[in-house]
């Protein structure tokens, strides 16, 4: 029988981040409510409340996989199969693509969902690099090295925790190694949308044929409840990976699929960014004018997109350690970078209304006070 490592992130963050008084693990900018963005959207809440409570068209209604295959140039909605959240989209595609013994490469630190699939899927999997005394730039050569006789290679642009982003050049260099080696590329574009700058950052889409994309309304769009992901891709490789979600969810939820189609309304959406870019703008000077407050433990490279800050510290403390401590003296959940396989590192979420978000900081700084004496 096949067993699963699990997902120590994830079993962290749904055991305790309804539990705790202050969620900091969050990576993504403080969720709106349906009435929030039925109002962005100029949509009579009347409209959601008509929807008839059938199953749903299995791969996502036509009008959303049109709305979704729009923000890729080149794409239709045959390329689209929308899921329940990012996270059915990188397990379906895992699950259908990955052969028994294969090889997978993946680049580190990340969301280790795909990681612990491609253990399971697969057999092998290696990482390539991202060089924190290089901003969190990939290390090419080591890929180059590591992807030869791997048949995929997994990306998260923009990176989860480090929120760095990949250039166009590295972008073209990971698709060039890819297509030498023959190897698939599964691109989890979840935090395209939520860059601090106003420019959006490089896809892989359109730039090789082996190729999925993976992204969601959870990150960028602060609707991580509706569940809404997607997976992009050859037509007929899509095909197939909706195969496998037959057995997994069948269909994404009716009022979901209604209020993505909201959300991706061209003005809608444009709305959607600015609000969250404002929520980024805004709080990333607290977090980080608090690491500096305090540069004898705390260093960082400042992310580039994602309401996440991932710190090194200097403290006698193993990072997990640091994390229950704060759980459950502080009512305070953050990532230890054990969860990334980095110790050493804690991964702070900063999207949170901004009393929340200086609360948060203040009971961390009340803990690493009392270790650093
Ligand atoms: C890179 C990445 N992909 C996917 C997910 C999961 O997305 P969803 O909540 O849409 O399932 C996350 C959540 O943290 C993530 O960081």
């Amino acid at each position: 029988m096949m067993k699963i490592n699990p997902f120590q992130m994830e079993r962290w963050q749904s055991t305790w981040e309804h539990r705790v008084e202050l969620n900091l693990s969050e990576s993504g900018v403080h969720p709106m409510t349906p009435a929030e963005l039925l109002e962005l959207g100029e949509v009579d809440p009347g409209e959601l409340l008509r929807q008839r409570l059938g199953y749903n068209q299995s791969n996502g209604s036509d009008d959303l996989r049109a709305s979704i295959a729009r923000l890729y140039p080149g794409a239709g909605p045959e390329n689209v199969l929308v899921t329940n959240g990012g996270s059915e989209a990188n397990f379906v595609t895992t699950w259908s693509l990955f052969e028994p013994g294969a090889t997978v490469v993946m680049q580190t630190p990340n969301y280790m969902q795909m990681w612990g699939q491609a253990e399971t899927f697969a057999r092998e999997v290696r990482s390539f690099r991202l060089v924190e005394e290089r901003s969190w730039s990939p290390d090419l050569d080591e890929l180059r090295d590591r992807a030869k006789g791997a048949s995929a290679i997994i990306v998260t642009n923009p990176n989860n925790p480090t929120g760095s982003i990949l250039s166009e050049d590295e972008i073209d260099e990971i698709v060039g190694i890819a297509d030498g080696a023959g190897a698939w590329i599964i691109a989890d574009e979840i935090y395209a949308g939520a860059e601090l700058d106003e420019a959006a950052s490089p896809t892989f889409w359109g730039r090789y044929d082996r190729l999925i994309v993976t992204a969601g309304l959870s990150k960028a769009y602060g609707l991580p409840g509706l569940r809404v992901g997607w997976a992009l891709g050859p037509p007929d490789v899509v095909e197939d990976i909706w195969a496998y979600k037959d057995y997994t969810t069948i269909a994404p939820g009716v009022l979901s699929d209604f209020c993505a189609r909201v959300a991706l309304t061209p003005t809608t959406r444009q709305r959607i960014r600015e609000r969250t870019r404002s929520i980024l703008l805004e709080n990333l000077p607290t977090i980080t004018t608090w690491l500096d407050r305090r540069p004898d433990i705390f260093s960082f490279v400042p992310p580039r997109a994602g309401a996440i800050c991932y710190a090194r510290y200097e403290l006698d403390i193993g990072s997990s350690e640091i994390a229950r401590r704060l759980k459950d003296e502080h009512s305070v959940l953050i990532v230890p970078g054990d969860h990334f396989h980095m110790d050493g590192y804690v991964r702070i979420g900063y999207g949170l209304p901004r009393p929340e978000l200086l609360e948060g900081l203040n009971r961390i700084e009340t803990l690493v006070r009392s270790l650093s004496g």
